[in-house]
């Protein structure tokens, strides 16, 4: 096999075979195939997309590029979730307690984050003492005795996508949906669950700026998962402002328990049990998604999501504690307040523009080398539609250096449109994918 020769077809629109596609996989992923090519080949397929079956046998070739973990000896069906990615997103800290508690065991990994703010191995990082770097048997034990353990994805799953990433990154074929789907669908089908939930995101803090096009991605995941023999499911969710009220490691941590305890703020509480329950229901302890979701409320409101989730820190090294006492997680010292301009009501907050403030902040990396301050962040004290008065506290940003703040302040004033009328606001779940239409009613949905 030749790889101009391959880049050529597909350049030409041609449809690949599984071992064209193999030959180039492998190479690429072993160094025999050049960056120099396999941009090119990544640049074709931008411009010619792949078909459905390209699509599968990509994301087939990037998972066995590495280890496929086993975890066919955990009793039980495992369920894993995946968001597509957004500002303020703490949901895994909140639904991998609630699922576990209702019996689903949940064995994830994590990436870490680059930009905005930390991945979810960064914000568990953020408690005391907690590991993520845990043995396959530890992982494994804790799974089996806890039923849940979250860890950082190691270097071995899914390789090929590392390095295709990387240069996908770099050569502005990042946004094609069978490349987007063979890239988090390759990491998944390696991670080794029964069943894979996904919270595809929408909105200007999103990867998918509009619902089509999220549905689209959402639509092709269900799809490509499926063909790997694994249960499918997705939901639509809104990213246009932030998801609750805290953005940066700790602080949300610190939301999450908030949220485990009652207290949290509505719409990641509605989320978070929307997402657990069909996670009960994908692990077959649920006669139906809407059955789901009441067991997942139940387990939120007796408290035994809290009591998972203390057992879950203890698990894995960390201070159980900071479940009572929120103070035990770092919070940057430096703090400054932004005040609202004017009276209105809050038509808008970008999710995106917070996200690069949080950033700022210390809260994200700008690149892999960066160092997070866990400790740094944004805390909303109002979200969109709220009415508020001219030099009222809009958010309270936190961080290390003054510099830092000032950077940041700067950046999240232009997050917050403030208007005279009170704005129609989309619904959070915007829909769903591979299940009958999310009903209307949002009480409802959420079962609360
Ligand atoms: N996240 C991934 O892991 N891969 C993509 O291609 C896009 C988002």
């Amino acid at each position: 096999m030749n790889t101009v020769e391959l880049i050529t077809k597909k350049r030409n629109g041609g449809e690949l075979s599984r071992e064209e596609i193999r030959y180039l996989v492998m190479g690429f992923t072993e160094g025999s195939i050049p960056d120099y090519q396999m941009s090119a080949f990544l640049m074709a397929v931008y411009f010619r997309g792949m078909s459905r079956q390209e699509t599968i046998w990509l994301t087939q070739e990037m998972k066995m590029s590495g280890d496929i973990a086993d975890l066919s000896w955990i009793h039980g069906i495992k369920i894993d979730k995946h968001s597509t990615g957004g500002v303020g997103d703490k949901t895994t800290l909140i639904i991998g307690p609630l699922a576990a508690a209702c019996g689903v065991p949940v064995a994830k990994m994590s990436g870490r984050g680059l930009g905005f703010t930390g991945g979810t191995v960064d914000k568990m990082e953020a408690i005391p003492g907690f590991r993520t770097a845990l043995a396959e048997e530890e992982f494994f034990g804790q799974v089996q005795r806890c039923g849940i353990s979250v860890i950082g994805q190691t270097a071995h799953i899914a390789p090929a996508d590392k390095k295709i990433y990387a240069l996908r990154d770099v050569t502005a074929t990042v946004e094609n949906l069978s490349l987007i789907t063979s890239s988090i669908m390759s990491k998944k089908l390696a991670s080794g669950s029964d069943g894979i939930l996904l919270d595809v995101k929408c909105g200007s803090g999103a990867f998918m700026k509009t619902e089509e096009d999220a549905r689209s991605l959402a639509e092709m995941m269900v799809d490509i998962g499926r063909a790997d023999g694994k249960k499918m499911l997705a939901l639509i969710t809104d990213m246009n402002q932030p998801l609750g009220n805290a953005v940066g490691n700790a602080l949300e941590v610190r939301e999450a328990i908030r949220v485990l305890r009652g207290e949290g703020p509505a719409d990641i509480t509605e989320l978070s049990v929307a997402l657990a329950g069909r996670m009960v229901f994908m692990g077959e302890l649920a006669d139906s998604a809407e059955d789901g979701i009441a067991k997942a409320g139940d387990a939120l409101r007796s408290g035994a999501g809290l009591d998972k989730f203390r057992e879950f820190v203890r698990g894995q090294g960390g201070d159980p504690a900071v479940a009572e006492d929120l103070s035990l997680l770092p919070l940057s010292e430096l703090r400054m307040e932004i005040a609202a301009p004017r009276d209105g009501y809050i038509t808008g907050i970008d999710a995106m523009t917070i996200g690069l403030a949080s950033q700022h902040t210390g809260a994200g990396r700008q690149t892999k080398e960066d160092v997070i301050d866990h400790g740094a962040g944004i805390l909303l004290h109002h979200k969109s539609g709220d009415k508020i008065r001219a030099g009222e506290a809009l958010m309270t940003l936190y961080s290390a250096e003054a510099s830092k703040l000032e950077l940041a302040a700067a950046e999240a004033a232009k997050a917050v449109q403030i208007g005279d009328e009170a704005p129609v606001l989309p619904p959070l779940i915007r829909g769903s994918v591979g299940e009958e239409p999310v009903p209307e009613n949002r009480e409802k949905e959420c079962g609360l």
